[in-house]
Formats: structure tokens, sequence, C-alpha cells
């Protein structure tokens, strides 16, 4: 299926691993002419061979900045995958609400939501001239309780904000739709020293044996966690003028994880 994308200009954020990576290669593979940032440049990104920027889009001025480079790269922007997000480092995962101090709450809602807020305000005027779209990184903490909830909270704001932005621009010709994901495996999940490691750790368990009960614990109905690719893929469709009745829609990848209709 030709997803109608090639030539189009595309902006990612969080683009040096992870999901953002995967989405990153995947526009470029329908022929997008796609701008990445995040704090790093990793081997990998490099490798893409696209334009990219090092910021840390939990400053304030951060959304401008990138907007102003990728609009004087691309000249124009179609597609915004507001991708950056993740639990905020060095948090306590198993210490519950009371655990969460101001900082940290602060940290999580800056990087899970006012990112997202800082490059969409900047993007929109632009997005707007090209008939565009925005796809914001959610994730299945926005319908349900998990811990920590402070980054459940900051992703609920992220998927609230894609539907008033789909209502508000939907009449100038912009669609703004969400993807959640599920458990996927990036580096999170596959580092013994990483997240998964620190949620074994406090589950008593050892990497392994952690990682090996994850499907039962979570529910995951496919009995494994998604690949970045599998949500780079639904990304893409999304962007594409074929998902042009696609708005204000929030489209899971969780391997059926959530379970209310
Ligand atoms: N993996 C999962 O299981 C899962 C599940 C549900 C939702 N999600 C969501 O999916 C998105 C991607 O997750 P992931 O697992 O791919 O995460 P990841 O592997 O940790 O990648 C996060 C990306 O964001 C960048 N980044 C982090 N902080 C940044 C900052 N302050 N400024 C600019 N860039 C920053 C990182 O690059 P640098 O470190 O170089 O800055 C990296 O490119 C996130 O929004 C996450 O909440 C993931």
């Amino acid at each position: 299926m030709d997803l109608q994308l090639s030539g189009k200009k595309a902006v990612v954020t969080g683009a040096s691993k992870g999901i953002g990576l995967a989405i990153s290669e995947c526009l470029v593979a329908e022929g997008m002419h796609v701008y990445g940032a995040s704090r790093t440049v990793t081997p990998e990104l490099a490798a893409l061979g696209i334009p990219t920027l090092a910021v840390d889009l939990s400053h304030a001025d951060s959304g401008e900045r990138l907007v102003d480079h990728a609009v004087e790269q691309l000249g124009g922007i179609d597609v915004l995958v507001n991708n950056v997000g993740g639990g905020a480092e060095g948090a306590d995962l198993a210490g519950g609400f009371l655990s969460l101090d101001e900082e940290t709450w602060q940290r999580s809602l800056n990087l899970n939501l006012l990112s997202a807020v800082r490059v969409t305000r900047a993007a929109l005027p632009y997005i707007v001239e090209r008939r565009g779209s925005i796809v914001n990184i959610s994730s299945i903490g926005a319908r349900a309780s998990y811990q920590p909830v402070d980054y459940g909270v900051a992703k609920a704001g992220l998927t609230n904000m894609s539907k008033a932005l789909a209502e508000e621009f939907g009449p100038l010709g912009v669609r703004v739709n969400t993807v959640t994901p599920g458990p996927t495996l990036t580096q999170n999940w596959r580092d013994p020293e990483g997240y998964a490691g620190d949620l074994a750790k406090a589950a008593g368990l050892d990497y392994d044996e952690f990682m090996a009960r994850i499907p039962a614990t979570m529910g995951i109905t496919t009995g494994r966690l998604a690949e970045p690719s599998e949500v780079a893929a639904v990304v893409a469709f999304l962007a594409s003028p074929l998902a042009g009745s696609v708005t204000g829609a929030d489209y899971r990848v969780d391997g059926g994880v959530l379970k209310a209709v």
C-alpha cells in the first residue's frame, strides 16, 4: 500500500532511540523528509542521515528552537510526532503517590506533557499552512491506573490535548491523533540495569524471571511485548492522507493490555 507520504516533511521528537527512532526509520522508508530531535544524537540516528537537533525539550524555549531549525532545513512541516516522554529518571517506582515530591511531578509533567505543548504551539502555524497532521505518543498509563501515577496523569493530559486540538484545528484541515503503546521492547525493557531492572528489583525477582512473567502479570493478550516498529507502523498510517477521516482518535498498540471497550 502506498501511504502517499513520499516527499512530505516530518518532525519527530525523541528520535535518538526506541519508539522515536523506529518512527523516524519508518517515515524515512516511506520517502519522507524527517527532522529528528533529542538530547543526544545516537549512532543509530546519525546512520539515518537525516538533519537533527540536540535539544532538551524540557526547557521552556525548546519548542520554538526546534521548529525554527526544522523549518529552516525542511521548508515546512506536514507531520509532527510528539514522541518524547518516559518516567522521571531516578523515580521510586514502588513508592506510590506519597513518594512523588513536587520536583518529580514537575519533571514528569514537563517531559510528558509540556514538551508536546511547546513543540505543537510552535509547529501548528506551519502544519495549518500544509493541512498536515499531528500524532502524539501517549501510554496505557493514560487510560488505566498504573504506577507511577505522575506519568499516567501527564499522559492522560496529552491524550486529552490531542482530542482538543483535533476539534479546534479540524476545520482548518489539520488532523490530530494519539497512539497509545503498551509495554514495548525498547531499551527501558531490554536493559537489566534500566526501568525493567528496577521493577524486577522492586518485585524481588531477577530480571529474566521478571521479564518472562510480564505477559501474564500485565495481561498482554498477544503473550509478548510490542516491537517499536509495530508502534511506528500505526504512526505512519495515521500520518498518511489515507487516514484522512481519522482524527481525534486514540489507537492502542498494547497487545490487548487494556481490557475495557
Ligand atoms: N517503551 C514502552 O514500553 C512505552 C510504553 C508506553 C508509552 N511509551 C511512550 O513512548 C515514547 C517513547 O518511549 P521509548 O520507550 O521509546 O523511550 P526511550 O527509549 O527512553 O526514548 C526516549 C526518547 O526521548 C528522548 N528524550 C528523553 N528526554 C528528552 C528531553 N528532555 N529532551 C529531548 N529528548 C528527550 C531520548 O533521547 P535522549 O536521551 O538522547 O534525549 C529518546 O530519543 C514515550 O513518550 C513513552 O512514554 C513507551
